[in-house]
Formats: structure tokens, sequence, C-alpha cells
């Protein structure tokens, strides 16, 4: 009798405890124990964040499976949050490290493996060109195929042409291993696709990041429901994509003169392989060139086709964009870094875009690294933190009329582009912003200055463009694939 009572005693206790608010936690939904808040309201993960803001201020949480997930609305707190120690982690989640007990690569690697792969990727970015006027025949090269590719599907309905995908993909590949892919590719085709599936599968591996009691379950019924072999199996052909070219480098190897990202990262191997806390390894290095390449050509494409959308929608802006290119170029003259300061228009179209489409809009979530004081909450060790990078973009705070396209608001009374601005934050922000937002920008001024230079961009005869995101992906926001019809200027 008394053992059922205190039996009884104590799971009323568990009961209780579970369901109350660990003390200095933000506001927000815990929803139920093992499962969190679950609104069944049909709203995408971003509409909800938002109602949770609306409700709760700049910072609150949502307890989404067993994760306590923190998101911040607020820009001074996001620099805040994003420039401490404490929040430099990711969270060790199988759908952001495909499983592997130690993360690899930068994007989703933590400590030792993070910094030095971090600090590895700046310097050969920055060696292989990102920022300098060296790389930019390499993107002009690029630029002049897509250029090509539009003239010849003039005056007709078409998607954007597959020559703006390979261009981005090219200027990556070929600073990470000196090649590119033609138009066509059949080997870059099924990478890609093999990419898709696996951005597939990784919501099924997901699902038990966010409620871990599911991994008790056998190990087949696992299987079957999360799609492990599946994920195994896309993680291989990935693997042996790369592998001819690792294998191709290593054969052609000169210590003397490394050529590119790879050998560098090669020759790496070689020079620490007796140093104990070496991280380098060629499945490191596997991981590293799928985060660059992925992290590299999806983003930028995605931002360019939304910019030809965009303008296409908004003839005036097109036009006075094509007055400064025809005064500040000769005609079929590209570009060069050189050229960037006296076109404060095109940078004012390629910031407003970045705000205004948001291409990451809930962030790339971040993880505490040990119990925190914020804002005079405390947020413990293992909260997943982010911030609402689309909200921040639209916050009346920061921006007026904020959901009008107007580039120019990007410039002072004088015409002068002005990007020092509060409350912008595509790339993120602090020790873990975008590595590559150099690179990007590069390639966002050069590709959009070709198209506009030679072409008008508009909406097919009698349609509209949608200029909303595809809903499919929730955490980015692409552009919808769709036709335009372009004319040569
Ligand atoms: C318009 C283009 C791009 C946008 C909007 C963008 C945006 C972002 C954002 C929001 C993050 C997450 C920051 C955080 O975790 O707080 C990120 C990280 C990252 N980006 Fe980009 N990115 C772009 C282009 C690129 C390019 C061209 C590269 C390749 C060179 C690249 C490589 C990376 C990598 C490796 C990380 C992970 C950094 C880390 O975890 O330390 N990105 N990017």
């Amino acid at each position: 009798m008394w053992v059922e009572v205190a039996l009884g005693t104590a799971l009323a206790i568990l009961l209780y405890l579970s369901f109350q608010k660990p003390r200095g936690l933000p506001p927000g939904r815990l929803g139920l124990p093992l499962i969190g808040y679950l609104p069944l309201n049909g709203k995408s993960i971003e509409e909800q964040v938002k109602v949770l803001h609306q409700q709760y201020g700049d910072i609150c949480l949502w307890r989404m499976g067993t994760q306590v997930v923190v998101f911040i609305n607020n820009y001074q707190l996001t620099k805040e949050v994003f420039s401490s120690k404490s929040f430099t982690n990711r969270p060790n989640w199988d759908m952001l490290t495909l499983e592997e007990k130690v993360p690899l690569g930068v994007f989703a690697s933590n400590g030792h493996v993070w910094h030095t792969n971090r600090r590895f990727t700046l310097r050969q970015l920055r060696d292989q060109g990102m920022g300098k006027s060296r790389l930019v025949a390499g993107i002009h090269v690029q630029a002049r195929k897509l250029v090509q590719a539009l003239k010849e599907q003039a005056n007709q309905s078409a998607p954007l042409p597959q020559a703006l995908r390979v261009g981005i993909t090219n200027v990556i590949w070929h600073m990470i291993a000196g090649k590119t892919f033609e138009i066509g590719d059949e080997k870059l085709k099924e990478f890609e696709h093999t990419i898709n599936q696996l951005n597939e599968a990784t919501f099924w591996l997901g699902i038990p990041d966010f409620f871990p009691w599911l991994k008790y379950l056998p190990k087949f019924l696992q299987n079957k429901l999360f799609l492990l072999d599946r994920n195994d199996l896309l993680k291989e052909k990935l693997f042996v994509f790369f592998e001819e070219t690792i294998q191709e480098h290593k054969a052609s190897l000169d210590p003397n003169n490394p050529r590119d990202l790879m050998d560098a990262y090669l020759l790496d191997i070689e020079q620490t392989r007796d140093d104990p806390d070496s991280i380098r390894t060629k499945k490191d290095l596997v991981f590293l060139l799928l985060d660059l390449f992925f992290a590299g050509s999806e983003t930028t494409t995605n931002t360019l086709m939304h910019l030809f959308y965009y303008l296409a929608m908004h003839p005036n802006i097109q036009k006075k964009l094509q007055a400064e290119i025809d005064e500040m170029l000769p005609k079929g003259t590209l570009p060069t870094l050189d050229d960037r300061p006296s076109m404060p228009y095109m940078d004012a179209v390629i910031h407003e875009i970045l705000r205004i489409t948001s291409l990451v809009p809930l962030g790339v979530m971040h993880c505490a690294n040990e119990d925190t004081q914020l804002s005079g909450y405390t947020i413990p060790k293992g909260t997943i933190i982010t911030s609402a990078f689309s909200h921040i973009h639209f916050d009346a705070r920061h921006w007026e009329q904020a959901e009008k396209f107007m580039p120019e608001r990007w410039l002072d009374e004088d015409g002068k582009f002005n990007g020092k601005r509060d409350g912008f934050v595509p790339f993120g922000i602090g020790r873990r912003s975008c590595v590559g937002e150099t690179l990007a920008r590069m390639e966002l001024f050069i590709f959009s200055t070709a198209v506009f230079q030679s072409f008008t961009v508009a909406p097919p005869p009698g349609t509209a463009i949608d200029l909303a995101h595809d809903p499919t992906t929730p955490f980015f926001h692409n552009a919808k694939h769709q036709n335009v019809y372009v004319t040569v200027r």
C-alpha cells in the first residue's frame, strides 16, 4: 500500500515538474512533455514564430518535441547572441551532422574541428581570389555563358537557363578543385539530384532529433520511418562523386604549388600526419567539400533568381538600373570590382533583394555551449537558439514601408550607397557568419550587371511572376521555378 502511494506521489511530482517551465527561461510555449508545443493550425513555422513574438516579445521559446528553441526577434540581441562564444556551437542533430558521431566539415562541426576548418576555409577562399580582382575573370567567363544562354531563349517564355546554376556552381568548384562543369554535364546533374534527395531524407532523419525517445524503437522500424539506410546510401553516393577528383589531385599534387583548396587540404593531411591533434582526414575533406559546394551554389543561385524576378515585376527599377550600367560601362564590357563604387544603384538593388527575400528566414540554428545569461533570462546549456532574420528584415524599428521593394532606401540624399544599416543580417552575423559572403557579393554584382546590360527581363506576356518563395522549403526562401521573357537590348 505504502509503495503504491510513494510511486503515485513520485509520478504526480514528475508530471507536475515536466509541465512547469524551468525557472529563468524566456516566455513562450512549452506544450506537453516529450511532445512539446505542436500547433495544428496549418501555418508555416515562420508564421508561428511571428505569432509567438507578437505574444511574448523579442525573445521567446518554443519547445519542439523535447528541444527547447529560443527565437530572437531583435537586431541588437541577435548581434549579442551570435557574437558570444557561449552560442557558437551547432546542435548535435543527425539532420545536420548526417549521423557522424563527431561532426565534420565547417557547417555542422563544433570546437576544434570547426575552428580549424573555418580558418582554413576563409584563408583558402581568399587565396583563391575571394574579394580580389584575380577571381573576376573567372566569374566573367561564367556570366558570359549565362548571357549566351539567355540570348538563345530571347523572345520566348522560358525558365531561367541552367547556365545560371551551373555558372555559380563552377565559380566555387573551380576554387575548390580547379575544374568547371559543362552545362548539361551528366555527373553534375546526378550529383545535384543526390543532394536534393539527401535534403528530403534529412527531413525524416531530423524527426528523432526533436523526439529522441523515438531512438528506443527497434532499429528496423527506425530504418523504415526515418530512412536511415537511404541516408547512408546517399551519403556514400556523394563520397564517390568527390573521390575521383580527390584521387586525381593526389596523383598530381605538387607540394610547392598548391593549385586549389583541395590541394591545400591534401598537403595539410601530409604535413600533420604525426600530429595527434590534427583533424585532417579524407572524410573531413569530403564533408568540407560538401558544405562549400552546397552553401556556395544554392544560396547565390536562388538570390539571383529572386533578383531577376523582382526586376521583371518592377520595370521602372530595372530601367533605372540599366541606365546606370549603360552610363558606367561600355556595351559588352563586364564590370570589375573597381566599378562597384560608381554603381550605387546596383548595390542598392542587391541589398534590397537580400533584405526583402531573406533567403535564410530563421537563420541557422545555434546552441548554448554552457548556461548563459541573456537579457535577464537564463539559457541552459544545450538550448537551441536562433534569430528570425526575415522578421528583422521587416522590423519597423529599422525599415519604413518594409513590405515595399525600394532600392532607394539604401541611397543617401546625394545618391551615394549606404550599406551600413542596423537590422540587416542576410549572411548572419558574428562568429559563425557566412564564410562566403564576399564571394556571393562578387557573383551577385557581376552576374546581375551582365544580364541587365544585355537584356530586359519581363514576365511572359499577359502573365505575372510570382514573387512568393517556394513553400516546400520552409527553412530557405527559395525562388519558385517559373518562366521569364527576355528581350535583347
Ligand atoms: C546570397 C548568398 C548567401 C547567403 C544569403 C548565405 C547565408 C548564410 C547564413 C545565414 C549562414 C548562417 C550563419 C550562422 O550560422 O549564424 C551561412 C553560413 C555559411 N555559409 Fe553562406 N550564404 C551565402 C553564400 C555562401 C557562399 C557563396 C558560400 C561558399 C563559399 C557560403 C558558405 C557558408 C558556410 C560554409 C557557412 C557555415 C559557416 C559556419 O558554420 O561557420 N555561403 N551563410
